[in-house]
């Protein structure tokens, strides 16, 4: 029995893929413990989630710091006080500072509902829309100084229609991100997850599909 992972989640809202990490943990799929759960929002409805299966929370408001190192300073030490191992992004919308990266090197997780490097930052599924774009989805990666950047770990794809609201594909796009979050977390618990440059590795990947899908599918 290997111990299980210690992670610090962060979230600023609704926390889907907070609670799909917690039910992944409670099925036994993935063997690690949720130390904390920080919000930067006192509103967070991921709070409520957390707190219905007897996590730990805290709340570190950013509007109650003059600087973004005050705000990460507080939140390290923190993470590091509920021995925090691996850091996940889960709708956590604040840009880190190198001083918070440099506390955790590569222990940092993001998800991302585009597959990056396309459409970073805000409205993903709104620019995926606008660009035309009949293919998108999602991706877990590890983080960087840069916003929405770091080497991949992994990615889903969804077809786009072009009768997709902003709502419809976010929805197909989210059910992605349930199921691939709490994997790529696993692959980390599991001492799986190796870095070279840009590139993640993935020790005994041997499960390797050569099947593409085409979006429109045959018309
Ligand atoms: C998710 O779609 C996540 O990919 C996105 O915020 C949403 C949070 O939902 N994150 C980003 O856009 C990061 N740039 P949730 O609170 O229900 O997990």
């Amino acid at each position: 029995m290997t111990t299980p992972l210690s992670l610090g989640v962060l979230i600023s809202g609704g926390g889907t893929n907070l609670q799909a990490i917690i039910d992944a943990i409670e099925r036994g799929d993935l063997p690690a413990r949720i130390r904390i759960v920080v919000s930067n929002r006192r509103d967070a409805y991921g709070l409520v989630r957390a707190a219905r299966h007897g996590l730990s929370t805290g709340v570190i408001a950013h509007t109650d710091f003059a600087s973004r190192e005050e705000f990460d300073r507080h939140l390290v030490t923190l993470l590091h006080e509920h021995g925090v191992e691996l850091v996940i992004l889960a709708g956590f919308m604040r840009l880190l500072s190198a001083r918070f990266i440099r506390a955790f090197p590569h222990r940092i997780l993001n998800i991302h509902p585009a597959l990056l490097p396309a459409f970073p930052g805000l409205h993903a599924q709104r620019q995926a829309l606008e660009r035309g774009v009949r293919i998108s989805g999602a991706t877990v990666h590890l983080v960087d100084e840069e916003m929405d950047h770091g080497p991949i770990i992994m990615q889903a794809a969804v077809p786009v229609y072009p009768d997709d609201t902003e709502d419809s594909l976010s929805a197909r796009i989210l059910a992605q991100e349930h199921r691939i979050y709490p994997a790529a977390i696993k692959l980390f618990a599991e001492g799986r997850v190796g870095v070279r440059g840009n590139s993640v590795l993935i020790r005994d990947e041997h499960h390797r599909p050569q099947t593409g899908f085409q979006s429109p599918a045959a018309v």
